[in-house]
């Protein structure tokens, strides 16, 4: 039989359940040729996505998806407007299907949208038509920050499957905790979750997941660590005794790290309580990926942008 190639053209980037190993390969060969092109210097900026333009809609704050969107549409081409929720109509309370209609109106193909409720970006693909990339649904899904964690490893580790990762703190608040555990799982990543008993959701029961109390059975012999913010934002008051009581049982510091494999990989999705759930010393050590997270942020979402309004053409 023939292979059909996978194309991801028209696709609406809502969760990673909805992708296939195939597809998530498609994005990260795709994001390969992006990162060369952000790295080459001088003249970033291709035509791929001339003549079509992104709206970011974002209800909640962000600084590393947010610019990291509007870099990528503009890398490829587009024309990338951004809508704060502070200062739009959003104030005076117009309703989220009101809003995207007015957008869908001026003739956007894409959305790529941040809001607080879970679910949201599921909504907006049917509300209206243009292709919508979700860039955080509440505690649901933020399945960029899953593509860019992947693509990190792959390229430090040169590999993905048969990887050990632990992914340690808030999991229950955590939307990118939920996007890595299905895309990692799908590329044949062992996960490991730990955190403190109240913000471990019990839903992660399934192959190739372990979910831990102890954080030290977690990291031992891991790979890559996952360190998560904790989500104070997003808690009710109580989960955890204190947040000194937290960083000396949770927090990832040197002591912690002589547990993990010698050559572990840190990730964490920023923004960073430092001192909280990852020491300095951790954050700025050799085999810390954070920054390069940054970097790999851009290039995974022009893989997205291109891979979704254009087919992908990446020269
Ligand atoms: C994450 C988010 O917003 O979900 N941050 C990000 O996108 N870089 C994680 C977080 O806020 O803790």
């Amino acid at each position: 039989m023939e292979r059909v190639a996978v194309s991801l053209l028209g696709k609406s980037v809502v969760a990673m359940e909805n992708f296939s190993a195939e597809e998530i390969r498609l994005v990260l060969d795709t994001a390969y040729k992006m990162k060369q092109i952000i790295r080459r210097g001088g003249d970033k900026k291709l035509s791929n996505l001339r003549g079509k333009s992104i709206v970011n809609l974002f209800y909640e704050p962000s600084t590393r998806t947010r610019t990291s969107f509007e870099l990528a549409g503009k890398y490829l081409g587009a024309d990338v407007v951004s809508i704060n929720s502070g200062t739009s109509s959003i104030v005076k309370g117009e309703s989220l299907r009101d809003t995207l209609r007015t957008i869908e109106a001026m003739g956007v193909d894409a959305i790529v949208m941040r809001h607080k409720s879970e679910g949201a970006a599921d909504f907006a693909t049917r509300a209206v038509k243009p292709v919508i990339i979700n860039a955080g649904d509440g505690a649901h899904a933020h399945p960029s920050q899953a593509l860019l964690d992947l693509f990190t490893i792959e390229q430090r580790k040169g590999r993905l499957a048969g990887l050990k990762v632990a992914i340690v703190g808030d999991i229950l608040h955590s939307r990118v905790a939920r996007s890595d555990v299905y895309a990692m799982t799908k590329v044949g990543i062992e996960v490991h979750l730990a955190g403190p008993k109240t913000l471990l959701p019990r839903f992660f029961d399934f192959d190739g997941v372990t979910v831990h109390e102890s954080l030290d059975e977690a990291i031992t012999g891991a790979d890559v660590i996952n360190v998560l913010r904790i989500q104070l934002e997003r808690q009710q008051a109580g989960l955890f005794p204190s947040t000194r009581e937290y960083a000396r049982v949770f927090g990832i510091n040197d002591a912690r790290l002589s547990l993990a494999k010698d050559d572990v990989l840190i990730l964490h999705p920023g923004p960073q309580n430092k001192g909280l759930e990852i020491s300095s010393e951790v954050t700025y050590c050799e085999q810390s990926a954070i920054q390069e997270q940054v970097q790999n942020g851009v290039a995974i979402r022009m893989a997205l942008l291109d891979l979704t309004l254009n087919g992908g053409s990446a020269k």
